[in-house]
């Protein structure tokens, strides 16, 4: 009786969603285990394919414990037939490579197959992500980058790598996204593959067209993206101002990413500690009138628009060049309205596609909807002021026409990333292909 129910029970919460998880030998390797741990929590079953080389970074028991299942290693083992390489690739719906060395991604791009792992992935009829992770400099590499690009135009869908530090002490691209973020864009992928399939069964594009489809709307291969950050600055007298508070670390974030998917970035920028993202045209910029000034000539050329700036709503009326004395009386300040740099952007009479930023104290979701209305603004990311302002992590609620989508708490750039792929699908979805 037991036993039925345990097997019933077992039936019920068997997962519907399976992947290989392929390690190769790179030290981002240690990431793999809370990725399939991230991965077995959301109910998909994850089966460890591990390289010779991977054996050296992260234990077969290891994964073994966390997926609950016996680990691929050796394409000579003669358990399932001695045909491991086209039965396990058979009962996957896709088979994601995390970490990808460069060495394996030119593997991959060159159709080797001389270990189990490669073997499995060039006799395999599912998808294949790759997320890479390597030193900065084997990231540049043409011959990388090449690969990479063959890799895409086969129809593999490539996660990342972000910048940031490496474990060999330097500093770049090249590091592999975050567990979380990786079991986020795969938990994504299976799901809008799984809805594809069920739209069309019988699909009128090959599988593989279809990846490309997918992988293109993700990209902002030469989109050109005009960002606002930071505060702005309005003068009170040669030493005193107003401003926001404003650290520019989301706006930074949000030109970095955009980076990251390929689109040429303008950063306008109002006053901040920060290092502008390598790639960016900056425009550095004190007062919103300036802000205003530079979007102005700018905008005609931009695709997509992303308002991240604190703008100050006022400015004095009638700055002082000198200081303004120490008087005992009290001093009054007249301000004037600063142009709604966001408002006059969303409503030109061609505007590009506009995203703004909510930073609420308070009624988060009535503040932003009203401000989305009033602004036009087809998407706009809301956050509250007192989690948000100088933290290096945020919680957003996204708000379209298609409702409310909160991105969990997480760092400004994964936040950042996540905000981007909304926005790049909502821009394809509006322009004629
Ligand atoms: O300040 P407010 O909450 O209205 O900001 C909402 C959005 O409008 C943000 O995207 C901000 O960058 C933009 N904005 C602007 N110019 C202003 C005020 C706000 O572009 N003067």
């Amino acid at each position: 009786m037991r036993g039925i129910m345990e097997q019933t029970r077992a039936k019920r919460t068997a997962p519907e969603t399976r992947i290989i998880l392929g390690i190769t030998g790179g030290i981002a390797a240690y990431k793999a285990a809370e990725l399939a741990r991230l991965l077995v929590k959301q109910n998909i079953g994850v089966r460890a394919a591990l390289t010779e080389a991977a054996t050296r970074f992260i234990t077969p028991v290891t994964m073994q414990a966390l997926t609950g299942r016996p680990v691929l290693l050796n394409q000579w083992d003669c358990a399932e037939n001695g045909m491991a390489h086209i039965s396990a690739g058979r009962a996957a719906d896709a088979i994601v490579i995390a970490p990808a060395t460069a060495d394996f991604i030119a593997k991959l791009a060159h159709g080797l197959a001389d270990d189990l792992l490669s073997t499995l992935c060039l006799a395999r009829d599912c998808p294949l992500l790759v997320a890479p992770a390597m030193n900065k400099q084997m990231w540049e590499n043409l011959a990388t980058q090449r690969n990479l690009a063959q890799l895409a135009a086969d129809g593999a869908t490539v996660l990342g790598p972000c910048s940031g530090a490496q474990a060999c002490g330097e500093e770049g691209m090249g590091r592999m996204l975050e567990a979380e973020e990786l079991a986020q864009e795969v938990a994504e992928f299976l799901q809008s593959n799984k809805s594809m399939n069920a739209i069309s069964p019988t699909p009128t594009l090959p599988r593989r067209e279809r990846e490309l489809v997918r992988h293109s709307d993700e990209r902002l291969d030469g989109v050109k993206i005009l960002v606002t950050a930071g505060p702005t600055y309005e003068a009170i007298d040669a030493v005193r101002g107003i401003t926001n508070r404003s650290s520019g670390k989301m706006g930074y974030a949000v030109a970095q990413a955009a980076l990251e998917m390929g689109a040429e970035v303008t950063l306008v920028s109002g006053p901040t500690a920060l290092e502008k993202p390598h790639g960016t045209q900056a425009v550095d910029v004190i007062s919103a009138a300036e802000m205003f000034e530079a979007v102005k000539q700018r905008v005609a050329d931009a695709d997509i628009f992303i308002g991240v700036a604190a703008v100050a709503d006022y400015r004095v009326a009638q700055p002082s060049a000198q200081k303004i004395k120490k008087g005992e009386g009290k001093l009054t300040l007249g301000l004037l309205p600063n142009p709604d740099i966001l408002a006059y952007v969303a409503g030109l009479p061609q505007p590009p596609f506009c995203v703004g930023f909510a930073a609420e104290s308070e009624n988060l979701r009535a503040h932003a909807a009203a401000k989305r209305a009033a602004k036009k603004v087809p998407l706009l990311a809301a956050n509250l002021a007192q989690q948000a302002i100088g933290a290096d992590e945020n919680e957003l609620i996204l708000f379209d026409d298609g409702g409310e989508h909160l991105l969990p708490r997480a760092d400004k750039l994964a936040q950042a990333r996540a905000l981007l792929r909304h926005t790049a699908k909502l821009y394809r979805q509006g322009k004629p292909r």
